[in-house]
Order: C-alpha cells, then sequence, then structure tokens
C-alpha cells in the first residue's frame, strides 16, 4: 500500500467543541435549541444507477431520458406492496434473511443473550412498526414521484426543489420530508477519541471530521433510544486511525484491521442490532483514500452496511445500490467564509483552468496534454507567484476537475462554491448525490480518453447553454455548503438524505 496524499492539506483535527467555543454558553444555547426541536427518523432505496459517464451533447434531454434509479424505483408499482425492490435487490434481502437465521442459531447454542433491556417481543413490535412507517414513506414518495405538472404539492417555508438540476424534484423533495419526519440514529458510545468520536475539520478531508463532529454533537436525527433508531452509525474515522496506527512507509496496515475488527465484534456482542441486520442499517463514513480498505476487513462491513466514502470508486468495490457518493470539501481554515460566489458569467475571461500537482494518470494525461500550453486551458502543476488559487476558480468559466490518486476531488466542490461549471474527468467514479443530482444539468463529463479535445468539446456548448449550466452550478450550491450550523438541504443534510433512501431500499425483520 503507498502512502498517498502526504503534504496535500494540512491535517487539523477539531476541538471537541468546533463551533461554539467563542460563543458565551447562553449564545450556544439559543444556536442549539432549534434543532433540538427537530424530531426524525429513516429508510433506503436499492438503486442500481446505470451513471452515464461522458459527455453529452444535448444537456437538455437528459432530464426525461435519465429518470433515473430514484424515481425508477419509486415509480415501479411492486414498491408499494412490496419492500423488495428489484430481482437484485431480493437476493440481497433474501441472503440477509438467512443469514440472519444462521446468526440466531448460533447464539442460541451459545447460550448468549441477544438482548440486554427489553424482550425480544418487545423489540421486535417496535421493529415492525418503524419498517411500516417506511412502508407508508416509500408509498408516499412513489406518489410524489408520478406528478410532473407541479412544483412541489408541499409548502416549504425554506426551499422548494425546482427544476432540471433535479432528476425528479417532488420525489426528492417528498422523500426529504418524510426524512425530516421519520430518520432517527443512534450513534454507539463504543470506542475512544481520536479514533472513534472525532476526526479532522480541515483538509480536504474535513468532511468526515465535520460530519462525525456533527453526529456526536447529537443535533441531526440521533436518538439515545437504540430501539427508535432506523439507523445506526459507527463512528470511526479513517483519517485518524491511519494517523494513529499506521507508520509511514511501512506497508503494514494490520493494526487498522484489527482495531476494526475487534470493534465491530464488540459491537456485535454488545447490542443486538448489528446480528438483526448483519450491519446493513449501519453505516460508517470516510473522505480518506483508505475507506475502501479499512472497511474490507469487516466482510459484512464491506459486503452490507452503508459506506458513505469520498473514494467512491466502482472499481473498487463501490456500489452505489449500497454506498453513496460523500463529496470532498477541501477547508483550508475549517470555514467556508469567502469561498463562495465568483464573477458573473460576462466577467469570466479564463475557458477552463486546474491547478495541482501530478497525483494519478489522469493527471499525468492531463498535465502532459495542456500543461502551460494555450491561453484559454489554463493548466497547471504549480500556480505562478501572485496568482490566487480562489480568484482562478471564480474568473473561469470552467474548472476542470480531474482525479488524482483517488476518484474523488475537492475541486469539484471549489468549482460549485466559487460559480464555475465544474469539468468531471474521471474514471468509475459516482459523483455525489447521484440519485438525486442530475448532474449533467450543471456539470461536464468529459472521459479520460477525450482530454486531448478539452478545448473543443467546452469551446462547443453555446453561451445560451453555458447561462443555464452556471445558474444550475448556482442553484445546486447550497446543497454542498457546509454551514457550521446545519441548515436544512444543505450538505450535510443532504448526505444524510443518500443515507436514508439507502435504509429506505431495504427491509429488517427480527
Ligand atoms: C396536474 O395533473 C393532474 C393529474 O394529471 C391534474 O389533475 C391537475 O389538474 C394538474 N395540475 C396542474 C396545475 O396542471
Ligand atoms: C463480499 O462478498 C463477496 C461475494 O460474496 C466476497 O467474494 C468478498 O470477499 C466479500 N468482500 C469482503 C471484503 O469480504
Ligand atoms: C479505481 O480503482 C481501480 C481498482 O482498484 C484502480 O485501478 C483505479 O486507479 C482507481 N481509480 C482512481 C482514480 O483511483
Amino acid at each position: 500500500m503507498e502512502d498517498r496524499r502526504h503534504g496535500e492539506g494540512e491535517m487539523e483535527h477539531c476541538s471537541k467543541k468546533p463551533f461554539f467555543s467563542s460563543f458565551s454558553p447562553f449564545l450556544s444555547l439559543l444556536v442549539l435549541l432549534p434543532s433540538l426541536v427537530l424530531v426524525f427518523l429513516v429508510c433506503k432505496l436499492d438503486l442500481e444507477i446505470p451513471w452515464r459517464i461522458g459527455f453529452d451533447k444535448d444537456l437538455s434531454s437528459l432530464q426525461n431520458s435519465q429518470l433515473n434509479s430514484f424515481s425508477n424505483i419509486i415509480s415501479s408499482p411492486k414498491l408499494v406492496e412490496s419492500v423488495d425492490l428489484d430481482p437484485k435487490g431480493q437476493s440481497f434481502l433474501h441472503s440477509i434473511e438467512e443469514s440472519q437465521k444462521t446468526v440466531a442459531k448460533d447464539k442460541e447454542a451459545n447460550g448468549k443473550s441477544a438482548t440486554p433491556g427489553i424482550s425480544k417481543t418487545e423489540r421486535y413490535s417496535k421493529l415492525k412498526k418503524l419498517e411500516e412507517k417506511l412502508g407508508r414513506a416509500r408509498a408516499a414518495i412513489r406518489e410524489a414521484s408520478q406528478i410532473h405538472n407541479l412544483t412541489s404539492i408541499h409548502h416549504d417555508p425554506d426551499y422548494v426543489p425546482t427544476g432540471p438540476i433535479y432528476r425528479n424534484p417532488n420525489a426528492f423533495h417528498r422523500s426529504y420530508i418524510e426524512m425530516e419526519k421519520l430518520l432517527k440514529i443512534y450513534v454507539y458510545k463504543e470506542g475512544e477519541p481520536p479514533m472513534f468520536h472525532g476526526g479532522p475539520c480541515k483538509s480536504i478531508y474535513s468532511t468526515e471530521g465535520r460530519f462525525i463532529h456533527e453526529m456526536e454533537k447529537g443535533n441531526l436525527y440521533t436518538t439515545n433510544d437504540p430501539d427508535q433508531a432506523l439507523l445506526y452509525f459507527l463512528p470511526f474515522s479513517v483519517v485518524n486511525l491511519v494517523q494513529y496506527l499506521y507508520v509511514p512507509n511501512s506497508h503494514e496496515v494490520n493494526a487498522i484491521g484489527t482495531a476494526i475488527t475487534d470493534y465491530i465484534n464488540v459491537i456485535s456482542n454488545k447490542h443486538p442490532f448489528w446480528d438483526r441486520s448483519l450491519g446493513a442499517d449501519h453505516f460508517m463514513l470516510s473522505c480518506h483514500d483508505w475507506g475502501p480498505r479499512t472497511t474490507s476487513f469487516v466482510p459484512l462491513l464491506f459486503n452490507n452496511s452503508i459506506r458513505v466514502l469520498c473514494n467512491a470508486n466502482v472499481s473498487e468495490g463501490f456500489r452505489p445500490s449500497k454506498d453513496a457518493s460523500f463529496p470532498e470539501i477541501h477547508l483550508r481554515t475549517g470555514e467556508i467564509d469567502g469561498l463562495l460566489g465568483g464573477l458573473s458569467p460576462s466577467r469570466r475571461s479564463v475557458l477552463a483552468f486546474f491547478a495541482g500537482r501530478l497525483h494519478g494518470h489522469i493527471r499525468y494525461l492531463l498535465l502532459q496534454e495542456w500543461k502551460e500550453k494555450d491561453e484559454d486551458v489554463l493548466v497547471y502543476d504549480e500556480l505562478p507567484s501572485g496568482i490566487s488559487y480562489d480568484s482562478m476558480l471564480k474568473k473561469s468559466r470552467f474548472c476542470l476537475c480531474p482525479s488524482g490518486y483517488e476518484v474523488a476531488s475537492p475541486r469539484v466542490v471549489e468549482a460549485i462554491y466559487a460559480e464555475c461549471v465544474p469539468v468531471l474527468i474521471s474514471e468509475s467514479y459516482v459523483p455525489p448525490f447521484s440519485d438525486v443530482l442530475n448532474w449533467n444539468s450543471f456539470a461536464v463529463q468529459i472521459q479520460v480518453k477525450d482530454i486531448p479535445n478539452i478545448k473543443k468539446i467546452l469551446n462547443g456548448i453555446s453561451q445560451t447553454q453555458y447561462l443555464r449550466m452556471q445558474r444550475r452550478v448556482k442553484q445546486v450550491q447550497r446543497h454542498f455548503v457546509l454551514n457550521g450550523t446545519p441548515k436544512r438541504f444543505d450538505a450535510f443534510h443532504m448526505i444524510l438524505h443518500s443515507i436514508w433512501l439507502r435504509r429506505l431500499n431495504i427491509h429488517i425483520q427480527d
């Protein structure tokens, strides 16, 4: 295993109370109280997303033809009668049920009591009630998905999703509202900081730490009663595991494997929930390249659990139906102040911009082809002194976002923040929130083999089309913003919505 990412971004960790430390206790209470009033619960959709990688010439035709995953599943009549969504989903559920029986038998044989606290019957009926609620949520989402002539049948004081950036705005809105009503997450308490219950809040891995900290604060859909939970969160930080357990250049990852294996054993022995679903209603998240590798030490975690990964590389076992793509957001200071916004389209003087080091083969091809060779496509491995990276994003029409050592690039969100149309250059990558967002409406995707044609492709996009896409980038921005205190429809909630969709797609039985 190589050491990756060394020197790219500093590695700092959030303090215990990263956002309220400078506030008076009274102010913190004022900020915290409104969020505490919100009560929430969960669910998931088995979506084999036929995500099309590649530039699409006729972007406007996509919103109809590409009714994806999400809406296809919801509009499938099967869904209302049964949770089993498709042959693939069925076999997944079937295998879970089969293995559940085996586990139950083993436990009986070992004389191990499955449940401390409440009785098995009680727990069974609680689970059944939760599953019934999920069934009603699915039916409601399906109904909403079929309404195409209205912006939204629901009033929403904050925001009503609408327009071509969404695959199906009504289905998304309904699903979001159902999530707010039902989602409840139990955060396991086992494990000690810094490897558990914390993570980096600055650097390119910031989403990992920021999300773990938000969940630990207990404001976002969390419950202290695991029997009320629809989802179980495993709050370990792969970034911190790597930092504390991996000796640089040792190529020796067994310590990380042992830590994760022991942790899941403890969870499985102390609580009944892991064995009940074989991990299928449990989730972890990581922005580190080694997220997939770390989960591979526990087969059920890798194959059953919901893994929220920046490294959403289908070739590394990422399954869009079960796993969720995690946006990589580079917060150098830990704050987003100053990152949002950019010049109006008419004042954007640069056609395309990229600056970054030679990490991985895609960047090699990009640099080889374009580095300091063209006056419209500005590609650098190192920015000339005096030129600010952020200001380049803000004055470019298109921002190139090639994969680096791994598929995700923090440049995608940087571009969206700077209102620059992102150009995704990657292979086997599933962009974040793909089951909700219609990426082709606001981003350009260029295949690796078309790197030499970048200029031709971008010049081929008409001014009208460009203006449309740029407007949509501004519209989609709210879904990628990491607010100090999470706000509805922001990145935190979108990540939770991805996880909720995946929970909606499975049916847990005791
Ligand atoms: C939307 O479609 C439904 C059923 O197709 C119809 O009853 C309703 O009047 C339509 N609403 C609008 C605003 O067109
Ligand atoms: C996941 O399941 C597949 C097929 O059952 C198996 O071959 C593979 O080894 C499993 N992955 C891990 C990490 O255990
Ligand atoms: C995706 O995974 C495959 C298989 O491990 C690997 O060959 C490829 O380089 C990965 N892509 C990136 C950009 O990391």
